[in-house]
Protein backbone atom coordinates (compact mmCIF):
# COMPACT_ATOMS: atom_id res chain seq x y z
CA UNK A 1 0.00 0.00 0.00
CA UNK A 2 1.43 3.40 -1.14
CA UNK A 3 0.57 6.68 -1.40
CA UNK A 4 -0.63 8.14 -4.81
CA UNK A 5 1.93 9.20 -7.51
CA UNK A 6 3.70 12.32 -6.93
CA UNK A 7 3.66 14.97 -9.87
CA UNK A 8 6.92 15.61 -11.94
CA UNK A 9 7.89 18.69 -11.20
CA UNK A 10 11.41 20.64 -11.23
CA UNK A 11 11.51 23.10 -8.49
CA UNK A 12 11.31 21.76 -5.04
CA UNK A 13 8.73 23.43 -2.66
CA UNK A 14 7.05 25.66 -5.78
CA UNK A 15 5.97 22.20 -7.11
CA UNK A 16 3.26 22.69 -9.55
CA UNK A 17 2.08 25.62 -8.00
CA UNK A 18 2.51 27.90 -11.49
CA UNK A 19 0.75 24.93 -13.84
CA UNK A 20 -2.09 24.61 -11.03
CA UNK A 21 -2.53 28.39 -10.73
CA UNK A 22 -2.43 29.24 -14.32
CA UNK A 23 -4.97 27.03 -15.71
CA UNK A 24 -5.97 23.99 -12.90
CA UNK A 25 -8.77 22.11 -15.49
CA UNK A 26 -6.02 22.02 -18.38
CA UNK A 27 -3.15 21.06 -15.29
CA UNK A 28 -5.91 18.13 -14.59
CA UNK A 29 -6.34 16.57 -17.88
CA UNK A 30 -2.70 16.64 -18.55
CA UNK A 31 -2.13 14.32 -14.99
CA UNK A 32 -5.08 12.19 -15.50
CA UNK A 33 -3.93 11.02 -19.04
CA UNK A 34 -0.47 10.41 -16.92
CA UNK A 35 -0.95 9.22 -13.60
CA UNK A 36 -4.80 8.46 -13.65
CA UNK A 37 -7.72 9.63 -11.36
CA UNK A 38 -5.89 9.76 -7.94
CA UNK A 39 -2.03 11.65 -7.64
CA UNK A 40 -0.43 14.18 -5.46
CA UNK A 41 1.08 17.61 -6.25
CA UNK A 42 3.20 19.88 -4.82
CA UNK A 43 1.25 23.45 -4.13
CA UNK A 44 3.84 25.85 -2.27
CA UNK A 45 4.93 23.17 0.01
CA UNK A 46 1.79 21.20 0.46
CA UNK A 47 1.08 17.90 -0.56
CA UNK A 48 -2.59 18.18 -2.66
CA UNK A 49 -4.23 14.88 -3.24
CA UNK A 50 -6.01 15.27 -6.09
CA UNK A 51 -9.27 12.90 -6.87
CA UNK A 52 -11.14 13.60 -10.48
CA UNK A 53 -14.19 12.43 -11.49
CA UNK A 54 -17.50 12.05 -9.91
CA UNK A 55 -16.02 9.06 -7.35
CA UNK A 56 -13.70 11.08 -6.71
CA UNK A 57 -16.21 14.21 -5.32
CA UNK A 58 -18.17 10.97 -3.40
CA UNK A 59 -14.84 9.93 -1.32
CA UNK A 60 -14.14 13.60 -0.77
CA UNK A 61 -17.36 15.49 -0.54
CA UNK A 62 -18.94 12.04 0.93
CA UNK A 63 -15.99 11.78 3.26
CA UNK A 64 -16.03 11.90 7.27
CA UNK A 65 -15.34 15.97 8.89
CA UNK A 66 -12.88 13.74 11.26
CA UNK A 67 -10.43 12.68 8.35
CA UNK A 68 -11.37 14.57 5.98
CA UNK A 69 -11.64 18.33 7.43
CA UNK A 70 -12.74 21.76 6.15
CA UNK A 71 -11.82 24.22 9.26
CA UNK A 72 -8.30 22.62 8.83
CA UNK A 73 -7.74 23.69 5.25
CA UNK A 74 -9.94 26.76 5.15
CA UNK A 75 -9.76 28.86 8.47
CA UNK A 76 -6.59 30.59 7.96
CA UNK A 77 -8.09 31.93 4.87
CA UNK A 78 -11.71 32.73 6.44
CA UNK A 79 -11.60 33.55 10.07
CA UNK A 80 -9.13 36.51 9.35
CA UNK A 81 -11.99 37.74 7.00
CA UNK A 82 -15.36 36.74 8.68
CA UNK A 83 -14.05 37.17 12.31
CA UNK A 84 -13.88 34.53 15.27
CA UNK A 85 -16.52 32.68 16.56
CA UNK A 86 -18.03 31.57 13.16
CA UNK A 87 -17.65 29.00 10.32
CA UNK A 88 -14.67 27.42 10.16
CA UNK A 89 -13.19 28.55 13.45
CA UNK A 90 -15.41 26.43 15.36
CA UNK A 91 -15.61 22.85 15.56
CA UNK A 92 -17.91 21.84 13.00
CA UNK A 93 -20.95 20.53 15.41
CA UNK A 94 -20.99 24.11 15.86
CA UNK A 95 -20.91 25.56 12.66
CA UNK A 96 -23.38 23.05 11.45
CA UNK A 97 -25.98 24.56 14.20
CA UNK A 98 -25.54 27.67 12.68
CA UNK A 99 -25.95 26.73 9.09
CA UNK A 100 -29.06 25.86 10.36
CA UNK A 101 -30.01 28.77 11.57
CA UNK A 102 -29.55 30.79 8.29
CA UNK A 103 -31.05 28.03 6.28
CA UNK A 104 -34.08 29.16 8.76
CA UNK A 105 -33.87 32.51 7.08
CA UNK A 106 -33.62 30.99 3.84
CA UNK A 107 -37.43 30.79 3.93
CA UNK A 108 -40.32 30.49 0.91
CA UNK A 109 -42.19 33.60 2.98
CA UNK A 110 -38.82 35.95 2.93
CA UNK A 111 -38.36 34.86 -0.90
CA UNK A 112 -41.33 35.76 -1.93
CA UNK A 113 -40.53 39.14 -0.21
CA UNK A 114 -37.29 39.55 -1.93
CA UNK A 115 -38.66 39.12 -5.59
CA UNK A 116 -40.15 42.28 -5.61
CA UNK A 117 -37.34 44.24 -4.15
CA UNK A 118 -34.51 42.83 -6.50
CA UNK A 119 -36.39 43.30 -9.76
CA UNK A 120 -36.78 47.39 -7.90
CA UNK A 121 -33.35 47.61 -7.66
CA UNK A 122 -32.28 46.36 -11.00
CA UNK A 123 -34.61 48.53 -12.83
CA UNK A 124 -33.28 51.56 -10.53
CA UNK A 125 -29.69 50.97 -11.02
CA UNK A 126 -30.47 50.28 -15.27
CA UNK A 127 -32.16 53.83 -14.86
CA UNK A 128 -29.46 55.48 -13.00
CA UNK A 129 -26.25 54.33 -13.50
CA UNK A 130 -23.81 55.89 -16.12
CA UNK A 131 -23.04 52.64 -17.94
CA UNK A 132 -26.61 52.90 -19.06
CA UNK A 133 -27.07 56.23 -20.01
CA UNK A 134 -27.76 54.85 -23.76
CA UNK A 135 -30.52 53.05 -22.54
CA UNK A 136 -31.40 55.90 -20.25
CA UNK A 137 -32.29 57.86 -23.48
CA UNK A 138 -34.90 55.60 -24.41
CA UNK A 139 -33.76 55.34 -27.98
CA UNK A 140 -34.15 51.88 -29.70
CA UNK A 141 -31.49 51.81 -32.10
CA UNK A 142 -28.06 52.90 -30.36
CA UNK A 143 -25.86 50.42 -29.00
CA UNK A 144 -24.48 51.06 -25.69
CA UNK A 145 -21.84 48.72 -23.73
CA UNK A 146 -21.59 48.15 -19.96
CA UNK A 147 -18.88 45.99 -18.54
CA UNK A 148 -19.95 42.70 -17.60
CA UNK A 149 -18.23 41.74 -14.34
CA UNK A 150 -18.10 45.47 -12.45
CA UNK A 151 -22.19 46.25 -13.21
CA UNK A 152 -23.09 42.89 -12.21
CA UNK A 153 -21.19 43.07 -8.63
CA UNK A 154 -22.73 46.24 -8.37
CA UNK A 155 -26.04 44.60 -9.10
CA UNK A 156 -25.18 41.39 -6.60
CA UNK A 157 -24.36 43.72 -3.69
CA UNK A 158 -27.21 46.11 -3.97
CA UNK A 159 -29.64 43.26 -4.27
CA UNK A 160 -28.06 40.94 -1.33
CA UNK A 161 -28.09 43.80 0.81
CA UNK A 162 -31.66 45.41 0.16
CA UNK A 163 -32.73 41.22 1.04
CA UNK A 164 -30.88 39.27 3.32
CA UNK A 165 -28.13 41.94 4.21
CA UNK A 166 -30.67 44.26 6.11
CA UNK A 167 -31.92 48.37 5.21
CA UNK A 168 -28.88 49.24 7.40
CA UNK A 169 -26.19 47.82 5.03
CA UNK A 170 -28.11 48.74 1.63
CA UNK A 171 -28.44 52.63 3.21
CA UNK A 172 -24.69 52.57 4.15
CA UNK A 173 -23.09 51.08 0.56
CA UNK A 174 -22.70 54.21 -1.11
CA UNK A 175 -21.24 55.29 2.09
CA UNK A 176 -18.73 54.06 5.12
CA UNK A 177 -19.89 50.49 3.91
CA UNK A 178 -18.31 50.18 0.53
CA UNK A 179 -14.38 51.29 1.44
CA UNK A 180 -14.56 48.83 4.35
CA UNK A 181 -15.80 45.71 1.79
CA UNK A 182 -13.37 46.44 -0.66
CA UNK A 183 -10.69 46.04 2.28
CA UNK A 184 -12.37 43.19 2.86
CA UNK A 185 -12.53 41.76 0.03
CA UNK A 186 -8.75 42.54 -0.50
CA UNK A 187 -8.06 40.23 1.99
CA UNK A 188 -10.08 36.84 0.23
CA UNK A 189 -7.66 36.19 -2.69
CA UNK A 190 -5.49 32.92 -3.35
CA UNK A 191 -2.72 34.70 -2.10
CA UNK A 192 -3.88 35.14 1.46
CA UNK A 193 -4.90 31.15 0.82
CA UNK A 194 -1.31 30.13 0.54
CA UNK A 195 0.01 32.89 2.93
CA UNK A 196 -2.46 33.83 5.59
CA UNK A 197 -0.26 36.51 7.24
CA UNK A 198 2.43 38.34 5.06
CA UNK A 199 3.39 41.92 6.40
CA UNK A 200 1.47 44.09 4.01
CA UNK A 201 -0.26 46.55 3.54
CA UNK A 202 -3.59 44.51 1.89
CA UNK A 203 -3.60 42.22 5.03
CA UNK A 204 -3.27 45.15 8.05
CA UNK A 205 -5.95 46.87 6.26
CA UNK A 206 -8.23 43.20 6.29
CA UNK A 207 -7.92 43.12 9.59
CA UNK A 208 -8.80 46.58 9.94
CA UNK A 209 -11.65 46.19 8.28
CA UNK A 210 -13.20 42.84 9.76
CA UNK A 211 -12.96 44.82 12.92
CA UNK A 212 -14.93 47.88 11.67
CA UNK A 213 -17.46 45.65 9.39
CA UNK A 214 -18.50 43.62 12.64
CA UNK A 215 -18.39 46.48 15.07
CA UNK A 216 -20.88 48.18 12.24
CA UNK A 217 -23.33 44.74 11.91
CA UNK A 218 -23.29 45.04 16.00
CA UNK A 219 -23.53 48.55 16.13
CA UNK A 220 -27.17 48.17 14.71
CA UNK A 221 -28.47 44.96 15.91
CA UNK A 222 -27.48 46.53 19.17
CA UNK A 223 -30.00 48.71 17.99
CA UNK A 224 -32.47 45.89 17.03
CA UNK A 225 -32.65 44.53 20.08
CA UNK A 226 -34.08 47.33 22.01
CA UNK A 227 -36.35 47.85 19.61
CA UNK A 228 -35.24 50.94 18.43
CA UNK A 229 -34.86 50.38 14.96
CA UNK A 230 -38.19 49.87 12.76
CA UNK A 231 -39.44 46.80 10.77
CA UNK A 232 -37.23 44.25 9.37
CA UNK A 233 -39.40 41.14 9.14
CA UNK A 234 -37.69 39.12 6.19
CA UNK A 235 -34.14 40.10 6.38
CA UNK A 236 -31.13 37.24 7.50
CA UNK A 237 -30.52 39.61 10.95
CA UNK A 238 -34.29 38.81 12.53
CA UNK A 239 -34.24 35.19 11.54
CA UNK A 240 -30.39 35.07 13.41
CA UNK A 241 -31.89 37.05 16.57
CA UNK A 242 -34.47 34.36 17.51
CA UNK A 243 -31.73 31.05 17.40
CA UNK A 244 -30.67 29.41 19.54
CA UNK A 245 -27.98 26.64 19.70
CA UNK A 246 -29.05 23.46 21.30
CA UNK A 247 -27.11 24.69 24.76
CA UNK A 248 -30.17 26.72 24.64
CA UNK A 249 -27.93 29.71 24.37
CA UNK A 250 -28.73 32.83 21.80
CA UNK A 251 -26.16 33.45 19.39
CA UNK A 252 -24.08 36.95 20.14
CA UNK A 253 -23.78 39.90 18.91
CA UNK A 254 -20.70 39.66 17.02
CA UNK A 255 -21.50 35.99 16.24
CA UNK A 256 -24.43 37.25 14.05
CA UNK A 257 -22.29 40.10 12.88
CA UNK A 258 -19.37 37.61 11.69
CA UNK A 259 -22.33 35.44 10.12
CA UNK A 260 -23.36 38.11 8.38
CA UNK A 261 -19.97 38.93 7.08
CA UNK A 262 -19.17 35.24 5.65
CA UNK A 263 -23.01 35.09 3.82
CA UNK A 264 -21.69 38.15 2.08
CA UNK A 265 -18.46 36.76 1.29
CA UNK A 266 -19.74 33.59 0.55
CA UNK A 267 -22.70 35.13 -1.97
CA UNK A 268 -20.88 38.33 -3.78
CA UNK A 269 -18.45 36.83 -6.12
CA UNK A 270 -20.60 33.89 -6.31
CA UNK A 271 -23.76 35.37 -7.96
CA UNK A 272 -21.90 38.07 -9.68
CA UNK A 273 -19.54 36.09 -11.33
CA UNK A 274 -22.45 33.55 -12.33
CA UNK A 275 -24.40 36.48 -13.67
CA UNK A 276 -21.85 37.86 -15.46
CA UNK A 277 -21.01 34.43 -16.90
CA UNK A 278 -24.59 34.28 -18.13
CA UNK A 279 -24.94 37.50 -19.84
CA UNK A 280 -21.28 37.11 -21.57
CA UNK A 281 -23.10 34.05 -23.11
CA UNK A 282 -26.38 35.30 -23.63
CA UNK A 283 -24.62 38.43 -25.48
CA UNK A 284 -23.03 35.68 -27.81
CA UNK A 285 -25.84 33.13 -28.31
CA UNK A 286 -29.20 34.81 -29.97
CA UNK A 287 -31.13 32.04 -29.97
CA UNK A 288 -30.78 31.75 -26.17
CA UNK A 289 -31.55 35.07 -25.66
CA UNK A 290 -34.80 35.01 -27.80
CA UNK A 291 -35.68 31.76 -26.25
CA UNK A 292 -35.70 33.36 -23.01
CA UNK A 293 -37.44 36.53 -23.91
CA UNK A 294 -40.09 34.55 -25.59
CA UNK A 295 -40.57 32.98 -22.26
CA UNK A 296 -40.66 36.37 -20.61
CA UNK A 297 -43.08 37.29 -22.90
CA UNK A 298 -45.39 33.80 -23.06
CA UNK A 299 -45.94 33.70 -18.80
CA UNK A 300 -45.62 38.15 -18.11
CA UNK A 301 -46.62 39.61 -21.54
CA UNK A 302 -49.98 42.22 -20.93
CA UNK A 303 -51.88 41.89 -24.15
CA UNK A 304 -49.32 41.39 -26.29
CA UNK A 305 -48.20 45.00 -25.95
CA UNK A 306 -43.95 45.24 -26.44
CA UNK A 307 -42.38 45.56 -23.70
CA UNK A 308 -45.25 45.44 -21.02
CA UNK A 309 -44.62 43.26 -18.47
CA UNK A 310 -46.07 42.27 -14.94
CA UNK A 311 -43.96 42.12 -11.90
CA UNK A 312 -42.17 38.43 -11.53
CA UNK A 313 -43.05 36.24 -8.30
CA UNK A 314 -40.87 33.54 -6.42
CA UNK A 315 -43.80 31.09 -7.73
CA UNK A 316 -43.59 32.18 -11.66
CA UNK A 317 -39.43 32.28 -11.32
CA UNK A 318 -39.93 28.14 -10.16
CA UNK A 319 -41.74 27.52 -13.49
CA UNK A 320 -39.73 29.02 -16.26
CA UNK A 321 -37.60 26.31 -17.55
CA UNK A 322 -35.73 28.58 -20.28
CA UNK A 323 -34.43 30.94 -17.58
CA UNK A 324 -33.48 27.81 -15.42
CA UNK A 325 -31.31 26.06 -17.86
CA UNK A 326 -29.81 29.53 -18.60
CA UNK A 327 -28.48 29.40 -15.25
CA UNK A 328 -27.78 25.74 -14.61
CA UNK A 329 -25.80 25.35 -17.68
CA UNK A 330 -23.83 28.43 -16.83
CA UNK A 331 -23.03 26.91 -13.63
CA UNK A 332 -21.89 23.68 -15.10
CA UNK A 333 -19.11 25.45 -17.31
CA UNK A 334 -18.29 28.35 -15.46
CA UNK A 335 -18.90 27.14 -11.83
CA UNK A 336 -17.66 29.95 -9.09
CA UNK A 337 -15.15 27.25 -7.29
CA UNK A 338 -13.44 25.22 -9.48
CA UNK A 339 -11.26 23.21 -6.19
CA UNK A 340 -12.72 22.13 -2.98
CA UNK A 341 -10.14 21.28 -0.14
CA UNK A 342 -9.69 19.24 3.24
CA UNK A 343 -7.70 18.11 5.29
CA UNK A 344 -6.90 14.80 5.84
CA UNK A 345 -6.59 14.04 9.74
CA UNK A 346 -5.75 10.04 9.57
CA UNK A 347 -4.14 7.98 6.53
CA UNK A 348 -7.40 7.20 4.70
CA UNK A 349 -6.90 4.34 1.50
CA UNK A 350 -8.57 4.69 -1.65
CA UNK A 351 -11.29 2.95 -3.11
CA UNK A 352 -9.54 0.81 -5.67
CA UNK A 353 -12.41 1.28 -8.10
CA UNK A 354 -11.41 5.32 -8.05
CA UNK A 355 -7.77 4.72 -8.99
CA UNK A 356 -8.02 2.48 -11.56
CA UNK A 357 -6.90 1.66 -14.16
CA UNK A 358 -3.67 3.29 -13.45
CA UNK A 359 -2.84 2.51 -9.71
CA UNK A 360 -1.31 -1.07 -8.67
CA UNK A 361 -2.99 -1.96 -5.75
CA UNK A 362 -4.92 0.44 -3.00
CA UNK A 363 -3.46 3.71 -2.30
CA UNK A 364 -3.81 5.27 1.03
CA UNK A 365 -3.93 9.49 1.39
CA UNK A 366 -1.44 10.00 4.55
CA UNK A 367 -2.14 12.21 7.22
CA UNK A 368 -1.33 16.02 6.31
CA UNK A 369 -2.16 15.83 2.73
CA UNK A 370 -5.03 18.24 1.98
CA UNK A 371 -6.92 16.24 -0.38
CA UNK A 372 -8.86 18.17 -3.68
CA UNK A 373 -12.04 17.30 -5.04
CA UNK A 374 -13.17 19.35 -8.38
CA UNK A 375 -16.74 19.43 -10.07
CA UNK A 376 -15.92 21.20 -12.17
CA UNK A 377 -13.38 18.61 -13.79
CA UNK A 378 -16.65 16.43 -13.70
CA UNK A 379 -19.04 18.74 -14.80
CA UNK A 380 -16.49 19.24 -18.43
CA UNK A 381 -16.50 15.15 -18.46
CA UNK A 382 -16.92 14.51 -21.93
CA UNK A 383 -17.58 10.80 -21.46
CA UNK A 384 -20.64 12.20 -19.24
CA UNK A 385 -21.47 15.19 -21.27
CA UNK A 386 -21.97 15.28 -25.01
CA UNK A 387 -20.15 17.86 -26.52
CA UNK A 388 -19.25 18.84 -22.77
CA UNK A 389 -17.55 22.21 -23.74
CA UNK A 390 -19.87 23.47 -25.14
CA UNK A 391 -22.82 26.13 -23.02
CA UNK A 392 -25.65 24.37 -24.28
CA UNK A 393 -28.89 25.19 -21.97
CA UNK A 394 -31.23 23.28 -23.92
CA UNK A 395 -29.22 20.26 -22.64
CA UNK A 396 -31.15 20.72 -19.51
CA UNK A 397 -34.82 20.34 -21.22
CA UNK A 398 -34.36 17.85 -23.27
CA UNK A 399 -34.22 14.52 -21.52
CA UNK A 400 -35.40 12.72 -24.47
CA UNK A 401 -32.97 14.56 -27.09
CA UNK A 402 -29.82 14.46 -28.56
CA UNK A 403 -28.07 16.66 -25.81
CA UNK A 404 -28.70 14.86 -23.06
CA UNK A 405 -27.47 11.40 -24.99
CA UNK A 406 -24.25 11.18 -23.27
CA UNK A 407 -25.39 11.47 -19.87
CA UNK A 408 -28.29 9.59 -20.48
CA UNK A 409 -26.06 6.24 -20.88
CA UNK A 410 -23.46 7.00 -17.76
CA UNK A 411 -23.31 4.49 -15.84
CA UNK A 412 -20.28 4.30 -13.49
CA UNK A 413 -17.90 1.74 -13.45
CA UNK A 414 -19.70 -1.04 -11.57
CA UNK A 415 -22.18 -0.31 -14.51
CA UNK A 416 -24.79 0.79 -12.01
CA UNK A 417 -27.05 3.46 -13.76
CA UNK A 418 -26.89 6.92 -12.32
CA UNK A 419 -30.22 8.64 -12.09
CA UNK A 420 -30.09 12.43 -14.09
CA UNK A 421 -33.86 12.74 -13.42
CA UNK A 422 -33.91 16.27 -13.27
CA UNK A 423 -34.00 18.45 -10.49
CA UNK A 424 -31.94 15.03 -9.01
CA UNK A 425 -28.78 15.54 -10.70
CA UNK A 426 -27.34 18.07 -7.75
CA UNK A 427 -27.74 15.99 -4.92
CA UNK A 428 -25.61 13.23 -4.81
CA UNK A 429 -21.99 13.42 -3.75
CA UNK A 430 -21.46 11.18 -6.90
CA UNK A 431 -22.74 13.32 -8.38
CA UNK A 432 -21.38 14.54 -11.74
CA UNK A 433 -22.80 17.93 -11.25
CA UNK A 434 -21.82 20.19 -8.17
CA UNK A 435 -21.67 23.61 -8.79
CA UNK A 436 -22.96 23.60 -5.20
CA UNK A 437 -20.59 20.77 -3.97
CA UNK A 438 -21.89 18.27 -2.11
CA UNK A 439 -22.26 16.78 1.53
CA UNK A 440 -22.52 18.17 4.54
CA UNK A 441 -20.52 21.19 3.62
CA UNK A 442 -22.64 21.83 1.05
CA UNK A 443 -23.79 25.46 -0.06
CA UNK A 444 -26.99 26.58 1.36
CA UNK A 445 -27.39 29.85 -0.54
CA UNK A 446 -28.49 28.10 -3.83
CA UNK A 447 -31.62 29.00 -3.48
CA UNK A 448 -31.50 32.07 -3.11
CA UNK A 449 -28.20 32.67 -5.65
CA UNK A 450 -31.19 31.09 -8.25
CA UNK A 451 -33.78 33.49 -6.86
CA UNK A 452 -31.46 36.70 -7.09
CA UNK A 453 -29.99 35.62 -10.42
CA UNK A 454 -33.15 34.39 -12.23
CA UNK A 455 -34.88 37.97 -10.81
CA UNK A 456 -31.40 39.85 -12.69
CA UNK A 457 -31.75 37.96 -15.66
CA UNK A 458 -35.07 38.09 -16.01
CA UNK A 459 -35.39 41.86 -15.65
CA UNK A 460 -32.22 42.54 -18.27
CA UNK A 461 -33.98 39.86 -20.79
CA UNK A 462 -37.08 42.15 -20.95
CA UNK A 463 -35.45 45.76 -21.64
CA UNK A 464 -32.56 44.46 -23.87
CA UNK A 465 -30.80 42.46 -26.67
CA UNK A 466 -27.22 41.86 -26.70
CA UNK A 467 -24.14 41.46 -28.64
CA UNK A 468 -20.10 40.81 -28.09
CA UNK A 469 -18.46 41.21 -31.09
CA UNK A 470 -15.07 40.13 -28.79
CA UNK A 471 -16.28 36.93 -28.09
CA UNK A 472 -16.95 34.79 -24.52
CA UNK A 473 -13.77 35.40 -22.74
CA UNK A 474 -11.61 32.79 -21.59
CA UNK A 475 -11.20 32.04 -17.76
CA UNK A 476 -9.30 34.00 -15.42
CA UNK A 477 -8.16 31.36 -12.52
CA UNK A 478 -5.97 34.08 -10.82
CA UNK A 479 -8.36 35.24 -8.95
CA UNK A 480 -10.52 33.16 -5.97
CA UNK A 481 -13.65 32.29 -8.76
CA UNK A 482 -13.41 31.61 -11.61
CA UNK A 483 -13.56 35.18 -13.66
CA UNK A 484 -14.22 36.09 -17.43
CA UNK A 485 -10.55 37.66 -19.01
CA UNK A 486 -10.76 40.82 -20.03
CA UNK A 487 -12.46 42.59 -22.39
CA UNK A 488 -15.47 41.46 -21.29
CA UNK A 489 -17.64 44.36 -22.57
CA UNK A 490 -21.29 43.70 -23.65
CA UNK A 491 -23.25 45.56 -26.05
CA UNK A 492 -26.97 46.14 -25.77
CA UNK A 493 -29.46 48.08 -26.72
CA UNK A 494 -33.05 48.71 -25.96
CA UNK A 495 -35.80 46.83 -26.78
CA UNK A 496 -38.71 49.17 -26.61
CA UNK A 497 -39.19 52.65 -26.04
C1 LIG B 1 -20.83 26.29 0.41
C2 LIG B 1 -20.94 27.42 -4.32
C3 LIG B 1 -23.89 31.18 -3.35
C4 LIG B 1 -23.40 30.33 1.38
C5 LIG B 1 -20.60 26.28 -0.95
C6 LIG B 1 -19.81 25.28 -1.64
C7 LIG B 1 -19.84 25.60 -2.96
C8 LIG B 1 -20.65 26.80 -3.11
C9 LIG B 1 -19.15 24.86 -4.09
C10 LIG B 1 -19.09 24.09 -1.00
C11 LIG B 1 -17.74 24.46 -0.44
C12 LIG B 1 -16.99 23.30 0.16
O1 LIG B 1 -17.50 22.18 0.20
O2 LIG B 1 -15.84 23.49 0.61
C13 LIG B 1 -21.79 28.51 -4.45
C14 LIG B 1 -22.21 29.06 -5.73
C15 LIG B 1 -23.04 30.12 -5.46
C16 LIG B 1 -23.14 30.23 -4.02
C17 LIG B 1 -21.79 28.53 -7.09
C18 LIG B 1 -23.77 31.05 -6.37
C19 LIG B 1 -23.96 30.89 -7.64
C20 LIG B 1 -24.01 31.27 -1.99
C21 LIG B 1 -24.83 32.26 -1.31
C22 LIG B 1 -24.68 32.03 0.03
C23 LIG B 1 -23.78 30.89 0.18
C24 LIG B 1 -25.69 33.31 -1.99
C25 LIG B 1 -25.32 32.73 1.21
C26 LIG B 1 -26.47 33.31 1.20
C27 LIG B 1 -22.71 29.14 1.52
C28 LIG B 1 -22.48 28.48 2.79
C29 LIG B 1 -21.75 27.30 2.51
C30 LIG B 1 -21.53 27.29 1.08
C31 LIG B 1 -22.95 28.96 4.17
C32 LIG B 1 -21.35 26.22 3.50
C33 LIG B 1 -19.87 26.09 3.72
C34 LIG B 1 -19.56 24.85 4.54
O3 LIG B 1 -20.45 24.16 5.02
O4 LIG B 1 -18.37 24.59 4.76
N1 LIG B 1 -21.10 27.20 -1.86
N2 LIG B 1 -22.36 29.24 -3.44
N3 LIG B 1 -23.39 30.46 -1.06
N4 LIG B 1 -22.14 28.40 0.51
FE1 LIG B 1 -22.32 28.77 -1.47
Amino acid sequence: KTAPPVVFHWIPIIGSAIEYGNDPMKFFVNCQAKYGNVFTFILLGRKVTVCLGAKGNNFILGGKSTVFNAEDAYTHLTTPVFGPDVVYDVPNEIFMEQKKFVKFGLSTDNFRAYVGMIEEEVEEFLSSDPAFSTYQMKETTEWGSFEAVKVLAEITILTASRTLQGTEVRENLNKSFAQIYTDLDGGFTPINFMFPNLPLESYRKRDRAQKQMSEFFAGFIKKRRTGGSGQHDHDMIAALLNQKYRSGKALKDHEIANIMIALLMAGQHTSSATGAWALLQLAERDDVADALYQEQVKHFGINGEPGKFRPLTYEDLRDLPVLDSVIRETLRVHPPIHSIMRAVRDDVPVPPTLAAPKSEGTYIVPKGHVVLASPFFAQMDPTVWKNANKWEPARWNDPEGVAMMALKEYTDEGGEKIDFGFGAVSKGTDSPYQPFGAGRHRCIGEQFAYLQLGTILSTFIRKMEFKIPTGVPEHNYHTMIVMPKTPRDIQYRRRHV
